[in-house]
C-alpha cells in the first residue's frame, strides 16, 4: 500500500499556556489519523523566520514571530488520507471569527494572532515543514492496529 499523506501540526505558545494541547491531540486521535512524531519545543525565531519565510513582508510578521518564541510550542506529525485538508478542516479558519463552532479556532479562540495552532496548507508544505521541525529518525513509522476499522 502506498504511504498515507502526512501532515505537520503546531500546537502554538498559546495553545499549551492555556492546557489545550490534549484536547488538541484527542480531536486528531479521534478523527482516527495517526500520530508519527510529537515534541514539545522552545522555538528559536530564526526557525519561526524560516518557517514562516512567505510572510516576511507582512506588517503583522515580527509580532507573529515573537509570539511563537513566546513559550513553548508542541510538533506534531499526523498521517491519514487527505490528513492536510481534514487537519485544517478540524483547526477551522486562519481567522476564528470566521471558524465554525465545533472546530478547534471556533471553539477556543478570538484572535488571529492567538489562533491556538497551525496546519500545513498543502502536501509540499508539509514535508517542507516536517523536514524543518523533525531531524532524522525522530518521525515513527509504525502500524496501527485500529486501522481496519477505520479504512
Ligand atoms: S495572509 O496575510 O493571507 O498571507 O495570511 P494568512 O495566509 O491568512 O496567514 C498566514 C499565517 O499568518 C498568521 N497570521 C497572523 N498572525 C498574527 N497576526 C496577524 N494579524 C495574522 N494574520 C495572519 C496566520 O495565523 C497564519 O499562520 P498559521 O501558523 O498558518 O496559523
Amino acid at each position: 500500500m502506498a504511504p498515507r499523506e502526512r501532515t505537520y501540526i503546531m500546537i502554538k505558545p498559546d495553545g499549551v499556556q492555556r492546557g489545550l494541547v490534549g484536547e488538541i491531540v484527542a480531536r486528531f486521535e479521534k478523527k482516527g489519523f495517526k500520530l508519527c512524531a510529537l515534541k514539545l519545543k522552545q522555538a528559536t525565531e530564526e526557525l519561526l523566520e524560516q518557517h514562516y519565510a512567505d510572510l516576511k513582508g507582512k506588517k503583522f510578521f515580527p509580532g507573529l514571530v515573537s509570539y511563537m518564541a513566546s513559550g513553548p510550542v508542541v510538533c506534531m506529525v499526523w498521517e491519514g488520507t487527505n490528513v492536510v485538508k481534514s487537519g485544517r478542516k478540524l483547526l477551522g479558519e486562519t481567522r476564528p471569527d470566521d471558524s465554525l463552532p465545533g472546530t478547534i479556532r471556533g471553539d477556543f479562540c478570538i484572535e488571529v494572532g492567538r489562533n491556538i495552532c497551525h496546519g500545513s496548507d498543502s502536501v509540499e508544505s508539509a514535508e517542507k515543514e516536517i523536514a524543518l521541525w523533525f531531524g532524522e529518525g525522530e518521525v515513527a513509522e509504525w502500524t496501527q492496529v485500529t486501522e481496519s476499522w477505520i479504512y
